[in-house]
C-alpha cells in the first residue's frame, strides 16, 4: 500500500516511515527538504498520486498561538484538498492528549484549529492524540532544574516512546478511519515531580526534586491536574521509563 508521511524527516515522521517500511509498505518521507511543502504546494499533488493513506504528523516551525494556527489551518487545507483529488481513503492526523479540555495553552488552540480542518474536510479521518513523548518529558525536567534543584508540579503525565507512538500511528494507518479521536499514551500516569525523581534516579544526576505547585512546567501557563492524561479507552503502550532510558 502506497503511504505518504507528511513530516516523515522529522522526531515522529522518521520513526513512522521505519515502522510502515518494516511492514511492507510503499512509503514516502514527504516534507521540504524532500521536496513536498504543505505550504506552497510544492510536490503535493504529484506525491499523493496513487496514495491510499496519508499521515500527517509535520509540525509547526513557530509554536507560537498565531503562526501555529496559521500553519496548521493552511498546511491541512492544502493536504486535504490534494487527497480528494487523489482519492485517498484515509487521513490521519497527530495530535496532542488534552488539547479539547480547559486549559490557557496557545499551541494546543492551534492543535484543535488543525483537528477543525481535518473535522471539516471531504477525507475520511483519525485524530490520534497522543501524551508527551518521553524525549519531551526529559526536557521539561531539564528546563526547571535550577543547579541542583528540579522544582515541578504534581500534574499528572503519562509519557509514550515515541517508537511506540510510531508503532501505533504505523497500525491506525492500515484500520479503518475512525471518523474521530483515538488517544494513545504511556503505561503508566505518574505526577510530573515523581517521573522526575524517578528520571534523576534512574540516571543518577544527584539532582534533587523537589514538588512546587506554582511551577509552570512549560509554555508557561498553569497545568490543570489531569490536562495531560487520556480518558478510559486509549491505547496504551509498553514502554516504560526504565525500558526508555535502557534503549
Ligand atoms: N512533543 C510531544 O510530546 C508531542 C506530543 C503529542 C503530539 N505531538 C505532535 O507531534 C507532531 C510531530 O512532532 P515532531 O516532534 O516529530 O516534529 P519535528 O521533529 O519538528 O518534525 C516536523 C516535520 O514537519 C515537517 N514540516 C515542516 N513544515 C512543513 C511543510 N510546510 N510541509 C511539509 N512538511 C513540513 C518537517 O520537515 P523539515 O524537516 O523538512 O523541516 C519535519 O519533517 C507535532 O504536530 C506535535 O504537535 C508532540
Amino acid at each position: 500500500m502506497k503511504i505518504v508521511v507528511v513530516g516523515g524527516t522529522g522526531m515522529v515522521g522518521r520513526n513512522v516511515v521505519t515502522k510502515l517500511q518494516e511492514r511492507g509498505h510503499e512509503v514516502i518521507a514527504a516534507a521540504p527538504q524532500t521536496g513536498f511543502n504543505t505550504l506552497t504546494g510544492e510536490g503535493v499533488d504529484a506525491t499523493l498520486e496513487g496514495a491510499e493513506v496519508v499521515l500527517d504528523v509535520t509540525n509547526a516551525p513557530n509554536m507560537e498561538e498565531g503562526p501555529a494556527t496559521d500553519f496548521f489551518r493552511t498546511s491541512g487545507r492544502t493536504l486535504l484538498a490534494a487527497e480528494k483529488k487523489a482519492g485517498v481513503r484515509h487521513h490521519v492526523t497527530l495530535s496532542i492528549v488534552g488539547v479539547d479540555r480547559p486549559h490557557d495553552l496557545g499551541y494546543y488552540r492551534a492543535k484543535v484549529a488543525q483537528e477543525q480542518v481535518v473535522r471539516d474536510g471531504d477525507v475520511p479521518f483519525t485524530i490520534v492524540r497522543s501524551t508527551q513523548f518521553f524525549e519531551f518529558m526529559k526536557a521539561v525536567v531539564d528546563g526547571n532544574a535550577d543547579g541542583d534543584t528540579v522544582r515541578l508540579p504534581t500534574t499528572m503525565v503519562q509519557p509514550i516512546a515515541v517508537t511506540d507512538l510510531a508503532a501505533e500511528l504505523a497500525s491506525i494507518a492500515v484500520e479503518a478511519p475512525v471518523g474521530d479521536v483515538v488517544e494513545v499514551a504511556g503505561p503508566e500516569a505518574m505526577p510530573l515531580d515523581e517521573f522526575a525523581r524517578r528520571l534523576t534516579a534512574v540516571t543518577g544526576d544527584g539532582r534533587t526534586v523537589t514538588t512546587d505547585p506554582s511551577v509552570r512546567p512549560f509554555f508557561g501557563v498553569e497545568l490543570d491536574g489531569r490536562l495531560l492524561v487520556p480518558g478510559p479507552g486509549a491505547r496504551l503502550a509498553a514502554t516504560d521509563l526504565p525500558a526508555w532510558l535502557a534503549a
